[in-house]
C-alpha cells in the first residue's frame, strides 16, 4: 500500500483563557494520498485554519493539542522536535495564507525574500530558479518584480508571488488557507485555475482550505465538511456536491453562488 501523505486521528486543539476554554477543533480524522487535494470546508470560526496550523505546530499559545496520530509521511509529528518541525516548514509541508499583503517584509524586495527561502547554495542559481517559480505561476515582468517592493503589486500578483514562494522548495504538502479570499471575483478564478494547474504539474498534496464549496469544486478530489469544529461529513467531492448527506453541507452547497444547482466542472475535470 501506498505511504500516506496525511494521517490525522482523534485532533483536539483547545484555547484556554481564564475559566473559560475555546475547543477549536475536536475529534478529528484526516487521511491524505500522494498528490490528493483535500479541501476543508466550513463557515468562519469552524476551525480551518486552525486544523491547519495544528498540522505545522503553529497554533497560537496558549493552545493545547492532543491527538492519537499526526503523520507526515512516514514521519511522527506529534514526538518531532520544534527543530524538527522548523526544517519540516517551507520545505516538506508550507502554506499559502489568505492576505498575501500580511506575508511578506513591507520593506525588503521581493526577490531576496524569495532567495532566502531557499536553503544554502549559489545565488545565481537561487535567483534563476526563483525567476522560474515565478513565471510558472504567471508573474508578468519576472525579472523587475525581483526588485520590487511588496506594495508595489496588486493583491492577486502579489498572491502569485506568495505561491511561487511555497512552492520553491517543491513541498509535498501545500497547504492553501482561503487564499482567494482577499481578492477580487475576477482575480480569484484565476488563481483557482492557477492552483488546478501547478497541482497537475507538481503533483503535490494540497490541503485547500475554503468556505466556499464552489471553488472547492474546481479543485478538490476529496472534501471534509467542517462544523464547530467537527467534520460533519466526508467523502469524495463528486459524492459530497451530488449526494450530501448533512444539513449543513446541503446549506452550503446552497451558499455556492458559481454551482447554482449544476455541477460545472468537479475536481478540474
Ligand atoms: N489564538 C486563539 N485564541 C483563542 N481562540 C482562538 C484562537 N484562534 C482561534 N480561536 C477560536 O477557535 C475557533 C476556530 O477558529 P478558526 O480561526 O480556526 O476558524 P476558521 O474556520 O479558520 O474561520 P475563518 O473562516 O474566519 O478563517 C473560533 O471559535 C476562534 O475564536
Ligand atoms: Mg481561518
Amino acid at each position: 500500500m501506498q505511504r500516506r501523505l496525511l494521517d490525522v486521528q482523534g485532533l483536539n486543539v483547545s484555547f484556554p483563557s481564564g475559566q473559560e476554554t475555546t475547543v477549536a477543533v475536536k475529534d478529528v480524522n484526516l487521511q491524505m494520498q500522494p498528490g490528493e487535494t483535500l479541501a476543508i470546508v466550513g463557515e468562519s470560526g469552524s476551525g480551518k485554519s486552525t486544523l491547519a496550523l495544528s498540522i505545522l505546530k503553529l497554533t497560537h499559545k496558549p493552545s493545547s493539542v492532543q491527538a492519537l496520530r499526526m503523520m507526515f509521511d512516514g514521519t511522527d509529528l506529534l514526538h518531532l522536535p520544534e527543530r524538527g518541525m522548523q526544517k519540516l516548514r517551507g520545505k516538506d509541508i508550507s502554506m499559502v495564507f489568505q492576505d498575501p499583503k500580511t506575508a511578506f517584509h513591507p520593506m525588503m524586495p521581493l526577490g531576496k525574500q524569495l532567495l532566502e527561502a531557499l536553503p544554502q547554495g549559489r545565488r545565481r542559481e537561487k535567483r534563476q530558479r526563483a525567476l522560474e517559480m515565478l513565471s510558472r505561476v504567471g508573474l508578468p515582468d519576472a525579472e523587475r518584480q525581483m526588485h520590487a517592493y511588496p506594495h508595489t503589486l496588486s493583491g492577486g500578483m502579489l498572491q502569485r508571488v506568495m505561491i511561487a514562494m511555497a512552492l520553491l522548495n517543491q513541498p509535498k504538502l501545500l497547504i492553501a488557507d482561503e487564499p482567494t479570499t482577499a481578492l477580487d471575483v475576477t482575480v480569484q478564478a484565476g488563481i483557482i485555475r492557477l492552483f488546478a494547474r501547478l497541482k497537475r504539474q507538481f503533483q503535490m498534496g494540497m490541503l485547500f482550505i475554503s468556505h466556499d464549496l464552489g471553488v472547492v469544486a474546481q479543485l478538490a478530489d476529496n472534501v471534509a465538511v467542517m462544523r464547530q469544529g467537527q467534520i460533519v461529513e466526508y467523502g469524495s467531492v463528486e459524492r459530497i456536491l451530488q449526494h450530501p448527506v448533512h444539513p449543513y453541507t446541503r446549506h452550503l452547497l446552497q451558499m455556492a453562488p458559481r454551482l447554482g444547482g449544476t455541477l460545472p466542472m468537479i475536481g478540474g475535470r
